[in-house]
């Protein structure tokens, strides 16, 4: 057995700490790493790359948000002899024109490693974990795009493509998109999270409440429109078609929406955000 361990970036977030409890809980050795992680792995401090990556062959390479992946940090990988990247980037960001992960996924395609782009659609764990916790606490969620149904999927089950996708071999230099098993609307997600959080969750899709609300809120008016325009372009692309990607890799079938939040659903009963999957970072 291969007793060299996979590199971890983010390995104290939500993606990143599954990841590594999917790979311990198949024996499989992991070095976490991140600025709190017992592996110290900082983007703003390039002293802290060498000794991430000194020793390793493989690697989850994830940024997190606003965060571009450094083609400096994916040389030193190479030149390091890792072998293989498995990096986490997101859906329709050609549509969306998301540089940050469009570059991203250039510069590890060219790194000489073994690649996989693991491209996610929306996280459930955005609910309880994520960037709309407080809306689901506020009993209010806006998001402009309308009807337009997305295939939200499970962080457990991104977790375990990815581990899949590190330990056995025939997934390189390939894209894969990880969506959930059903795409619903915004609206019919509010529905679900509000019926497991025992809290009405309305929803809001429409682009001009969502420009009047962001701009009261103080934010500058052109980041406000840059990100309507991208919503704009996703909506433009109409209903998701959720893929087999889950099932096909792991074997298992996606967790459902239904599943993630009844799963969840004590973390809004109690305020506290739900460590489900956790093993430690
Ligand atoms: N939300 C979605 O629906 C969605 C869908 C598809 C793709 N994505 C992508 O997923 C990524 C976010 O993943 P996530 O939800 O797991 O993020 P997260 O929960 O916010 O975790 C971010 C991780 O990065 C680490 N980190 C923060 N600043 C760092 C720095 N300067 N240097 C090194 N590590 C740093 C954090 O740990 P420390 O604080 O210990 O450093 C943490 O482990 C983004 O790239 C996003 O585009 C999101």
């Amino acid at each position: 057995m291969d007793t060299t361990p996979i590199l971890v970036l983010g390995a104290t977030g939500s993606v990143g700490r599954r990841v590594a409890a999917h790979l311990r809980s198949q024996d499989v050795p992991v070095r976490a790493a991140s600025r709190h992680s017992a592996t110290r792995f900082d983007w703003d401090d390039e002293s802290t790359w060498e000794p991430a990556l000194s020793g390793i062959s493989r690697m989850f390479l994830m940024a997190p948000d606003g965060v571009p992946v450094a083609p400096d940090f994916v040389g030193l990988a190479a030149d390091l002899k890792v072998e293989q990247i498995v990096l986490l980037s997101s859906r329709a960001i050609d549509v969306i024109g998301d540089q940050r992960l469009l570059e991203a996924e250039r510069v590890v395609r060219e790194s000489g490693a073994d690649w996989t782009v693991l491209r996610a659609d929306w996280f459930d764990q955005n609910f309880d974990e994520g960037p709309f916790r407080e809306a689901v606490l506020a009993g209010e969620l806006a998001v402009p795009l309308g009807d337009c149904r997305q295939a939200f999927v499970d962080l457990e089950d991104v977790a375990a493509v990815a581990a899949r996708v590190l330990t056995e071999p025939g997934h390189g230099d390939r894209v894969y998109e990880v969506t959930g098993p059903r795409a619903l609307s915004f609206g019919e997600a509010c529905a679900v999270i509000g019926a497991a959080a025992g809290r009405p969750l309305a929803y809001e899709g429409d682009p001009d409440a969502y420009r009047a609300a962001q701009i009261a809120f103080g934010r500058p008016e052109d980041e406000v429109e840059g990100e309507i325009a991208a919503f704009a372009a996703l909506r433009g692309l109409g209903d998701t078609e959720p893929l087999d990607t889950v099932p096909r890799v792991t074997g298992r079938p996606a967790r459902t929406l239904e599943e993630y939040a009844a799963a969840a659903s004590g973390s809004w009963r109690t305020g506290e955000a739900d460590g489900a999957g956790e093993t430690g970072a």
